[in-house]
């Protein structure tokens, strides 16, 4: 590492936080900033906010020697060489983004610049945001020779942050100044020149010294199209999927058996080609309706990402359906639901495909048994324990008595269960799986009635229409 660089991270959300520990593990010295005085609070004491894997380990590793919590965002700036901005960018009533944390986190840095600092956008934004940062800054009398601004999108997803981060297929650097180009190379040079993958305490993952992380330096509107065009495009990816699995069924083919064959040409690549009950979180729905508004805005019909977000609303209702013309009628059914969070791995609900799913069927008249091993407490926050809502501690607590099950989030615990023990447990043996977690034949031999999504139902002592062929089971990829 050559010298440490004094960073500023505005915002602890999973962005901030993530980006905050892993900027310390890489060997620079972190303040991370929130107005929220109890999260700091809890952070100074030791404390983690979001469920992510080796976040907890690198707070412990770099607290307090080269990361500081706070809210005093004035002396971080102060401090600072960069200033990240990674306050959240929520959805406005008419799709676009809302900036307005932005802006009034990037005025506050400017009333205390008095030394030449780099503020860096790490949160989703539009195109022109970079534009408006600067105008806002200026606006707030900083000579122009005082600061820069640059894009500097992150790809991490979720659950996996850490090692995405340190891990990452690729850092984006968008600035048309030289100097703030410099010193974002310099920030990330420990994974780009590969130091870091030699220290023995490195968090595992793909790169290493022979596959070291490329550094794209585009311009600060090419960058934060990027983000944008990223994530709607992995929204396309599984949207076109679960069509694509609409059709299986409808034809009697296997959906993983499709994927597996698609994803296999290079051109295309196997990720995120998982069909299931639609895509969900704080990303992905947000960012396509505020890319599909940014296209708009400039005169450009992309009507490709309307379509994409009607077909991922089909995809819940659908699954919906599915669950009626398994049970009949709902009221007084009693079920098992596996899974709240909008993937596994994290214990996030936001936009998750599992609450809207939940919430339509106590509407409904169903009673419900929940679990999730990380998002139960999040999920009772907005739907309370109740005469037909109980949250319980495991999967086969949530199938006792149940006249079927519903999986709903992708958690490896659902796709290890035993599967004996859950078939004593349920009233009647039935599996709606909205994340094919299981082979169906493989669930018809252990005498379930199964349903997931893109493939045959599988009903005990029933042939399953689609046989596995040469067809090898893929490893799961995403
Ligand atoms: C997503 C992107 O993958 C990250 O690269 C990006 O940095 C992040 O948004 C962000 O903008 O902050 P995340 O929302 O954490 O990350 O989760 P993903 O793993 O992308 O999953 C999103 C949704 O798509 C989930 O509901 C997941 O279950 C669903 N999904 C994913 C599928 O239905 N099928 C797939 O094949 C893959």
């Amino acid at each position: 590492m050559k010298s440490p660089v004094c960073i500023a991270v505005v915002g602890s959300g999973y962005v901030g936080l993530v980006a905050a520990a892993c900027f310390a593990e890489i060997g620079h010295k972190v303040f991370c900033v929130d107005n929220d005085e109890s999260k700091i609070a809890m952070l100074q004491a030791g404390g983690v906010p979001i469920h992510e894997e080796y976040l907890r380990e690198l707070l412990e590793r770099h607290h307090p020697t080269s990361i500081t919590f706070t809210t005093d965002l004035a002396g971080a700036t102060r401090e600072a060489q960069a200033i990240f901005i990674a306050v959240g960018t929520p959805q406005s009533g008419t799709g676009s983004a809302d900036l307005s944390y932005v802006d009034a986190v990037a005025s506050e840095i400017a009333r205390s610049i008095d030394s030449y600092k780099v503020i860096v956008e790490k949160s989703t934004v539009p195109v022109y945001t970079n534009e408006w940062i600067r105008r806002v800054v200026e606006r707030n009398g900083v000579p122009r020779e005082l600061f820069d601004v640059a894009s500097n999108p992150e790809f991490l997803r979720e659950g996996t942050a850490v090692v995405d981060f340190l891990h990452t297929d690729r850092i984006v650097v968008g600035t048309d100044a030289p100097r703030a180009a410099d010193l974002l190379s310099a920030i990330y040079e420990p994974l780009t020149g590969g130091s870091y993958y030699q220290w023995a305490n490195s968090v595992p993952g793909h790169c290493h010294v022979g596959n070291l992380p490329p550094i794209v330096h585009v311009s600060t509107k090419a960058a934060e199209l990027i983000k944008h065009a990223s994530n709607s495009f992995l929204a396309v990816k599984i949207s076109f999927m679960n069509v694509v699995a609409n059709i299986c069924e409808a034809v009697g083919a296997d959906v993983q058996q499709v994927a597996y064959g698609v994803g296999l040409d290079a051109r295309i690549g196997p990720k995120f080609l998982q069909a299931g009950v639609g895509y969900g979180g704080s990303c992905f729905p947000k960012d396509v309706a505020a890319f599909r508004y940014v296209a708009e805005q400039f005169g450009i019909s992309f009507g490709l990402l309307s379509e994409v977000e009607k077909i991922n609303a089909e995809q819940k209702q659908r699954f919906f359906q599915k669950v009626r013309s398994a049970l009949w009628t709902f009221r007084g059914k009693k079920l098992g639901v596996l899974g709240l969070a909008f993937k596994g791995g994290t214990d996030d609900i936001r936009d998750s495909p599992a609450i809207e799913i939940v919430e339509k069927l106590l509407q409904e008249g169903c009673a419900i048994d929940a679990y999730d091993p990380a998002a139960m407490e999040r999920t009772a926050e907005i739907l309370p324990p109740s005469a037909n809502m109980h949250y319980v501690g495991d999967a086969y607590a949530a199938a006792e008595g149940k006249d079927a099950l519903l999986i709903l989030t992708d958690w490896q615990e659902f796709a290890e269960l035993d599967l004996e023990r859950l078939h004593q447990r349920l009233r009647y043996p039935i599996i709606l799986d909205g994340r094919n977690l299981y082979k169906p034949e493989h669930m018809a031999s252990h005498g379930f009635s199964y349903m997931s999504v893109g493939r045959q139902d599988a009903q005990p002592g029933r042939e399953v229409l689609v046989k596995a062929g040469s067809f090898v089971e893929p490893k799961r990829a995403i």
